[in-house]
């Protein structure tokens, strides 16, 4: 071309790109489309494979950080060589970034600021597991929308939540951030919270960019050890993984997240399978994937990558459009294309779905939009934790509650507040806390000396340290094994308590990522200490705090009431205090199972029949011989202070057609003498199929409310698409055939009856 002609396409490009940035940007996919390739047209190689690159803030690593330093980076970003930033907080300093984007480069392409919102940005929502506890998905989809306006106020527009990764092993740390082991509670839930985040419109300033994580299979990891392997089969991942991710696609999360596993020997990140032939292809998604903290370099660990540019060559032509922090498409993407590896056009794809997500978001109208340094004076953070507080205290499982313990009586005098969590401000706020400040969660003890009169007399003793040393989201905590010097105090002060209440779980950093563990058990000398106390006062509320499932078969046997209050975030104490005082009657139900021991690990209700189902009468059956298979409480279980019976399960017909429907229903009958709410829970099973099928799986639920005395009939319709799964035949189809279905307040305890699809 003769240079007169390239800076007529110049100028011309030029005038598309400002209009590009000032026109409306609600405008229809088709003009995102034709703005998406003019910009492209008119980019270098090099301004292309910049937008793949998302750099750290350096500060808050999440992993090992890449080799390029701050001044380098400031050098790229001004030269339009970087796509994304993460860690990068405030509104000034985003600002500051982006103009040296926008001010400095020839391209101008508005960075993306990522940010790890998990629960909450300053208020702190409970952890995603505790939260899903709450089976609230209204409760949810308000705590991820407050979370964004928060972080928008901040500069951050874009999350790198939710996570839904199914999971069924409590050893893996990171079971805390996602929602359990269902995949369709997983999937509401991812629903939800896209919703919360994206809002009806990407492009107002008040919402964020969502990421489904970790695509797939990273809850999975064998022997619940993190960024370990995943050996499951096409059945599994179809029917149990992908699910949650098929959900978010389908609401239009932005961009997904692929994780640091292998999976059948070929890890997430250079899994085309995975990314362009499912998520891409058959789901016919149109965000961006952005890898894992730099996973793209880490397949030359994994064996699968002699270095970073066979590694980009391998994320890329798997459909890793993003490198987070790995600087293997930094280094490697140019020679490839000019080897002649890679094809300019893969490159050219990536970047469409990444200007396409920036366009939707308005970043091209206005680069500045999310950092409107007025957001900020605008949000009530007071209003923001009454909402943290009321999904808080939703989200608390009553396990246990013997002779009617609680709500604790107006006779109750004296309460002896015990444990090493009982007074931390920091543990109830859990890990993946963003910028909640440290030790700002209002703590037990807080919270029930707020709730109780003034004529109860309230005393602490800690018992126990349960950590020695510092917090760190980097270090493992160090356990207290030896110091039982608190341990008199607390003995003394249970002694003369009409009620003890037993703060006990784990560390804020106990759980999360890198947190597995090979037990699950009250971790140092809380069970010391909690039998010592047990031996002089029997009048016990096992309160407990923890991010997973735990080993606690003898608590749960000696203990006269057990409250699960999980990391409940900022207003922990005043949610627990309300439970505690039947302020709140409890409804919340289980997500995951809790084991009898954790050798019983993974333990999940929505196992498949073995061909050795277990008999009293024999030993060859598929269970363990010293604790049975079936786990302490079981998915969905949950406690009210009031009961509820369930009457006759009835369907409306005991056939089904092909594209037909029933209805199942049940009457609930609220039999004690509270107000109390319920989720009365449908479970279906397939009972001959052309896969081994779960022995019941959740297809739906519905949470009721009921005075004493009041019943109500709830009814499901059930129809075909609720019947299938990933069949013999690779794909989704109901079989015809016979099919349980189950109601009940929790996956054991439920009426059954059956039905036959024809087909
Ligand atoms: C690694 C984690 O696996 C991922 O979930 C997180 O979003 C990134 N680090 C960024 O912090």
């Amino acid at each position: 071309m003769k240079k007169n002609s390239i800076l007529l396409v110049l100028l011309l490009l030029a005038q598309l790109v400002s209009t590009a940035q000032n026109s409306n940007i609600k405008s229809s996919v088709k003009n995102v489309e034709s703005k998406v390739d003019s910009i492209l047209f008119m980019m270098t190689l090099e301004e292309k494979i910049g937008q793949l690159v998302q750099y750290n803030g350096s500060w808050d690593l999440t992993g090992p950080a890449s080799e390029v330093g701050n001044k380098q980076k400031e050098e790229q970003l001004k030269k339009g060589l970087v796509g994304a930033m993460l860690n990068v907080l405030s509104v000034d300093a985003t600002r500051e970034a982006q103009k040296l984007v926008m001010e400095n480069s020839r391209i101008k392409i508005p960075l993306m600021f990522g940010y790890d919102v998990i629960h909450g940005y300053k208020t702190i929502f409970p952890v995603p597991l505790g939260e899903t506890a709450s089976w609230d998905l209204e409760a949810m989809e308000k705590s991820a929308r407050i979370a964004a306006v928060e972080s928008v106020a901040d500069g951050v527009n874009w999350t790198f939540s939710p996570m839904i990764d199914v999971s069924r092993d409590a050893r893996w740390g990171r079971i805390m951030e996602g929602s359990g082991e269902d995949p369709y509670l997983t999937s509401l839930v991812a629903i939800a919270k896209v919703k919360g985040y994206q809002g009806d419109d990407l492009a107002d300033s008040t919402t964020i960019a969502a990421t489904a994580k970790h695509f797939a299979g990273y809850g999975f990891a064998e022997g619940g050890r993190d960024y370990n392997t995943v050996n499951i089969g096409e059945n599994e991942l179809h029917n149990m993984i992908l699910p949650p991710f098929k959900a978010a696609a389908n609401v239009g999360v932005a961009t997904f997240m692929n994780s640091f596993n292998t999976i059948d020997g070929t890890p997430a990140t250079g899994n085309k399978m995975l990314q362009r032939d499912i998520l891409k292809g058959d789901w016919n998604w149109d965000g961006f994937v952005v890898s894992d903290w730099g996973s793209i370099t880490e397949m030359i660990y994994h064996g699968f990558a002699k270095d970073k540019e066979q590694a980009a060559e391998i994320a890329l032509k798997a459909g890793s459009d993003m490198d987070m922090e790995g600087g293997a498409y930094e280094a490697g993407l140019m020679d490839l294309v000019q080897e002649g590896k890679i094809d300019e056009s893969l490159i050219n794809e990536a970047v469409k779905r990444i200007l396409r997500v920036k366009f939707k978001m308005g970043l091209f109208e206005d680069p500045y939009r999310y950092a409107n340094p007025d957001l900020a004076k605008e949000i009530s953070y007071e209003q923001h934790r009454e909402v943290a507080r009321d999904i808080a205290k939703k989200s608390i499982v009553l396990l246990k509650n013997e002779n009617e313990l609680l709500p604790i009586k107006p006779s109750v005098k004296n309460i002896a507040v015990i444990g090493p969590l009982a007074d931390d401000k920091d543990s109830p706020i859990g890990n993946w806390r963003a910028q909640a400040e440290a030790n700002s969660a209002v703590s037990v003890l807080e919270g029930i000396k707020a709730a109780a009169g003034d004529d109860v007399n309230i005393t602490y003793a800690e018992g126990a340290k349960l950590g020695i040393g510092e917090r760190s989201f980097l270090m493992p905590l160090k356990i207290n094994e030896t110091d039982r010097s608190g341990f008199s105090e607390a003995i003394e002060k249970a002694k003369n308590a009409d009620l003890v209440l037993m703060a006990l779980g784990e560390d804020a950093f106990q759980t999360g990522e890198g947190r597995s563990q090979a037990k699950i058990g009250l971790a140092g000398l809380q069970q010391e200490l909690l039998q010592e106390i047990y031996k002089v006062n029997k009048n016990i509320v096992l309160v407990l705090i923890n991010g997973r499932p735990m080993e606690i078969t003898w608590a749960a046997e000696k203990m006269p009431a057990i409250v699960e209050a999980w990391q409940l975030g900022s207003e922990s104490g005043h949610a627990i205090a309300d439970v505690l005082f039947g302020k709140y009657n409890p409804s919340g139900k289980l997500p995951v199972s809790f084991p009898k021991a954790v050798g019983q690990e993974p333990l999940y209700y929505n196992q498949k029949s073995t061909g050795r189902p277990y008999s009293e009468e024999h030993v060859t059956f598929s269970t363990y011989t010293d604790v049975g298979k079936d786990p302490l409480y079981p998915f969905g279980y949950g406690l009210s202070y009031t009961t509820f019976e369930y009457g006759d399960l009835k369907l409306s017909s005991e056939e089904m057609n092909e594209n037909g429907e029933i209805t199942a229903s049940i009457s609930v009958t609220n039999s004690g003498d509270v107000e109390g709410k319920e989720v009365v829970q449908l479970y279906l099973q397939d009972l001959v199929a052309s896969k081994a099928r779960p022995v019941k799986e959740l297809k739906g639920f519905k949470m009721i409310e009921l005075a004493p005395g009041e019943s109500k009939t709830v009814e499901f319709s059930i129809d075909e698409k609720m019947l299938e799964f990933y069949t013999a035949n690779q794909k989704w189809e109901a079989e015809a055939g016979d099919f349980n279905v189950f109601i009940g307040g929790n996956s054991r305890d439920v009426k059954k009856a059956q039905f036959t699809l024809n087909k």
